[in-house]
């Protein structure tokens, strides 16, 4: 059985273990110190939480532009506090280069979150879109460089292939960029393979697709739609669709994406590094569904939003009209397998923000 093979089939007496268990045990076998960049944002945080679970040494940066100490504060409690000793945390801006170096000392391995997400928020303010997303990625590239890293993981986006009609999504395949954040991913893939071919570095970029979960901020102008419309239907407000509803996406839930955090930091076979992948689950949901599906599962704790419809706005300039990742390239090269759907996903997600003290 070959590496890649080994990450899905393997199993332990009759109860085969998850591609996700079987990269979590791996980890936790080898210990390694990790930097987690936007270590205070949704996906950061949660990649904190599994680190320090598997037992590793984790340092984490970001400057709060759009993350939280609440988010810190929920991974000490859940994790405890021999575990969180394990963790060092730096207030710093990637896009400063001695914050990036200082960061990057004695560390193994890159997990780069930090970014200014968003389409809107690049579309009002493309300069501060490009300090974090570009000036701070090459900042985080050069360092780990410097300090001779093993491996740099980082985050792409769907966002990339832009203009492409094609469905579903393949990564040989992207179109012209819609949005200046879609411009800084396309740029961070460019620089990270330059990278490895230049200097021999092991990049590899995920391109999310729609991310939710637990800690994912329902509030700001930015925040994304899942966390808003479970917000807006637990506080009796009216939720908007952006256009005619018919709009669709793959929505990935947040444990798809630590597993592929996990294996893209992991995986030695060499085909599967200096290379980009999708992460989603491969289906696809439209926005009008979506809303359903959430309002039908808060119905058992709210029976008044039984048949509650929302309202149809404009469509969001810059945003693409379908979305659905093909994830085969993940599944083989890096042996990823979601362990969760959209609607698994859901049913984990919403109670989180149910128990969660809301403004
Ligand atoms: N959430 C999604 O659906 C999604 C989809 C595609 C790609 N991504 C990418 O995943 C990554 C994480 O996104 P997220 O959803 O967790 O967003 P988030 O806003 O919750 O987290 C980003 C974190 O980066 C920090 N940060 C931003 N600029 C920084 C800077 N200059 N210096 C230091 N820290 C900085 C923020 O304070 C925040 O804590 C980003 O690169 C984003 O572009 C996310």
């Amino acid at each position: 059985m070959n590496r890649i093979e080994s990450l899905t089939i393997e199993s332990v007496g009759a109860t085969p273990m998850t591609a996700f268990e079987t990269v979590r045990q791996r980890v936790a076998a080898a210990p390694r110190r990790w930097l987690v960049t936007g270590v205070a944002g949704f996906i950061g945080s949660n990649l904190l939480e599994l680190l320090l679970q598997c037992g590793q040494t984790v340092i984490g940066l970001d400057n709060f532009s759009t993350g939280s100490r609440q988010n810190l504060e929920d991974v000490r409690r859940s994790v405890g506090s021999e575990r969180w000793a394990q963790f060092t945390f730096i207030e710093g801006d990637i896009a400063v280069p001695g914050d990036c170096a200082k960061a990057c000392a004695g560390v193994d391995t890159v997990l780069h979150q930090a970014a200014l997400g968003s389409v809107p928020r690049s579309i009002a303010d493309p300069q501060a879109t490009n300090r974090s997303n570009i000036d701070g990625f090459l900042n985080m590239l050069v360092a780990a460089r410097s300090a001779k890293l093993k491996r740099f993981v980082y985050a792409s986006s769907g966002a990339v292939y832009g203009d492409h009609p094609g469905l579903p999504k393949v990564e040989e395949a992207i179109g012209r960029p819609l949005s200046p954040y879609a411009v800084t991913k396309c740029v961070n893939e460019l620089y990270a393979e330059v990278f490895g071919k230049t200097y021999g570095m092991e990049c590899v970029g995920l391109r999310y697709f729609n991310v939710f979960g637990r800690r994912q901020s329902p509030e700001g102008p930015y925040a994304a739609v899942i966390p808003i419309w479970v917000a807006n239907l637990l506080g009796g407000k009216a939720c908007m669709v952006n256009g005619d509803g018919q709009t669709s996406r793959d929505f990935c839930y947040i444990d798809n994406v630590l597993q592929a955090n996990l294996l893209a930091a992991t995986i030695d076979h060499p085909e599967a590094v200096n290379t980009v992948y999708n992460i989603a689950v491969g289906e696809r949901t439209t926005l009008l569904d979506l809303y359903r599906m959430i309002r039908d599962r808060l119905q058992g704790a709210r029976p008044d939003l039984r048949g509650v419809e929302p309202h149809f706005g404009p469509f969001r300039p810059g945003d693409v009209r379908h979305s659905q990742a093909d994830i085969m390239k993940a599944k083989r090269l890096l042996g990823y397998a979601p362990s969760h759907t959209v609607a698994q996903g859901l049913d984990a997600a919403i109670p989180w923000y149910g128990s969660r003290p809301r403004a």
